[in-house]
């Protein structure tokens, strides 16, 4: 099988770098056509600049780069410095991007390559607030029958919530966003925190990273090393969950992951539940499935899958 064509759209963040990286370390199955950045975890002009450091730091500069919508649809920002440090992939001391910015807007990239591509081959990859993929959808309503599927790290169920307690960070910042996705019809897999509260980052699960002693590995290690410290305090466990890479992991290999075909509607009324993803995982309504959703994950195989590829950049 030819590598499936993807956009990354993200808010780096470390996890969403472990995201990118497994992507660009798995050329066989994946190709990257673009990342277009959003704002969430930090502002626009960080995530942007953070991707072309992961993509520098990867070896891969020919991957094209896009800034894209630097608010929420109709809301004021949310940020996560308390989770990712001041610059979103605080840790190891990367340098500063010397590949550009593409001029283009990321949305405008989104629907051009989605309408300039046959029917049906592009993935959408969205890591951070849905802000950029509502967009697109609402500016160009005929891109959403061209996607072949939207693959996305967002939400909970038996989780509830991690910025509030009943919503998770990247539906909570945009649930405007969020409710135009996944009632789009397009096909779509959700990566909740149901199974990213599944794959923790242990001690010896960063050795093995540090193992293979090199920059790439180590860079993650240290990623990891730093947001560790937030999440380990917050839940008490073994180490913090990483997010975003459940998504490229998926698209390797579907066979770690399980989950049911539910359906999924988005809070965007209630104050206190705002962001909620109202997920009928016992099917106690009548309403349409829409949303792949996982529930489960083989955790070792996830993480032997990160470090093997991280290790071939
Ligand atoms: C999500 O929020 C962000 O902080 C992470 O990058 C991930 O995408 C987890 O709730
Ligand atoms: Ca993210």
């Amino acid at each position: 099988m030819p590598p499936r064509d993807i956009i990354i759209d993200t808010d780096p963040g470390q996890d969403d770098a472990a995201a990118i990286l497994l992507a660009l370390g798995s050329p066989d199955e994946i190709n990257v056509l673009g990342i277009t950045a959003v704002a969430g975890n930090v502002p626009l002009a960080l995530t942007q600049k953070n991707a072309r450091i992961v993509c520098e730091l990867a070896g891969k500069t020919n991957v094209p780069v896009f800034a894209g919508c630097d608010a929420p649809l109709v809301r004021k920002l949310v940020t996560a410095e308390h989770v990712h440090g001041k610059t979103g992939l605080d840790g190891p001391a990367l340098p500063d991007p010397d590949m550009p910015l593409q001029d283009q807007h990321g949305v405008d990239f989104i629907i051009e390559t989605l309408r300039a591509r046959p029917a049906e081959t592009v993935t959408l990859c969205p890591l951070g607030p849905l802000t950029n993929i509502a967009t697109a959808l609402q500016r160009a309503p005929d891109i959403a029958e061209r996607i072949q599927e939207i693959v996305l790290m967002g939400g909970a169920y038996f989780e509830v919530g991690n910025i509030t307690p009943a919503a998770e960070f990247n539906i909570y910042v945009d649930p405007e966003a969020a409710d135009i996705v996944f009632k789009s019809g397009v096909n779509t897999t959700i990566m909740p925190l149901d199974v990213t509260h599944k794959v923790l980052v242990t001690l010896k699960r960063i050795d093995a990273l540090r193992a293979q002693a090199t920059p790439v590995c180590d860079a993650m290690a240290d990623m990891v090393d730093f947001f560790e410290r937030f999440d380990t305090d917050k839940y008490g466990s073994d180490g913090a969950p990483l997010h975003d890479p459940c998504v490229t992991a998926y698209l390797i290999k579907p066979e770690l992951f399980s989950g049911r075909f539910i359906n999924v509607e988005i809070e965007t009324l209630s104050e206190l539940t705002l962001g909620m993803t109202v997920a009928d995982w016992w099917g106690v309504t009548d309403r349409a499935p829409n949303a792949m959703f996982m529930g489960d994950v083989d955790a070792q195989g996830f993480f032997d899958l990160l470090t093997e590829r991280l290790a071939r950049l």
